[in-house]
């Protein structure tokens, strides 16, 4: 099959010096990548600005901002049979980039951000035959808010963690599919995370009969 997979942060600039971001460090999304080449497939990394170096025998595309991320992303998406999004995209822009840096005036400032557009939603529009998996980073209501975007961005699978999985090797994962099935894993490797993701794309790949591009 063919992996297309995203991973990391994203920098959202508001100056040329500083920027938006949140903790991620792609760990996840590169343990996915690396999960996928192992058993066999070709795989498309679409990565925001981390400290990993590329994985062999993977094509890695490296960029900087949410809306970078999507054109990368959308681009690779027709060769894609199964879609992993496990960047954490930067949910708001500055509304505009202050050319050179912003200077201090001694008082407060108020910054207006602009909604970045929602790309995993994108790709479930788009869906077609392919296996579509999302990652959801939820503090209360976990559970019911994780099946609530699985539905509402058109995933077959939505992995929840929590903030702590954040640059962490290790962390509690929960599985949920869109047929129902919860798995719980309440300390896994990143690692062995990756492999379990791949190994249910690849069943839910066979039991939908293959060429899942169209
Ligand atoms: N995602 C995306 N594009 C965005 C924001 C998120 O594709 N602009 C994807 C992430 O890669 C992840 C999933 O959507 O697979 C859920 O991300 P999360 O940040 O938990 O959800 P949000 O939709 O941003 O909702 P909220 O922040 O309100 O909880």
């Amino acid at each position: 099959m063919h992996f297309l997979i995203t991973a990391g942060p994203t920098h959202e600039y508001l100056d040329a010096v500083r920027y938006l971001t949140n903790p991620s460090s792609g760990r996840m999304g590169f343990a996915v990548a690396r999960a996928a080449r192992r058993r066999g497939h070709t795989v498309d990394l679409v990565t925001g600005p981390v400290l990993l170096r590329d994985p062999q025998g993977i094509t890695v595309t490296r960029v900087v901002s949410a809306l970078e991320l999507r054109r990368a992303t959308l681009a690779a998406l027709g060769r894609a049979d199964a879609v992993v999004m496990a960047a954490a995209v930067g949910d708001y822009r500055p509304a505009r980039r202050v050319a050179g840096k912003l200077k201090k005036t001694g008082g407060a400032v108020t910054l207006a951000l602009v909604e970045n557009p929602d790309i995993l939603r994108e790709i479930g529009r788009k869906k077609g035959r392919r296996v579509i998996v999302g990652f959801a980073v939820e503090v209360q209501d976990a559970e019911a808010n994780a099946r609530r975007k699985l539905v509402a961005k058109g995933a077959d699978l939505i992995v929840l963690n929590g903030p702590a999985s954040f640059g962490a090797e290790r962390a509690g994962f929960r599985l949920i599919t869109a047929g129902g099935e919860v798995r719980e894993l309440p300390d896994a490797s990143k690692a062995a995370l990756g492999t379990a993701l791949v190994r249910w794309v690849e069943r839910r790949a066979a039991a939908a009969g293959r060429g899942a591009r169209e």
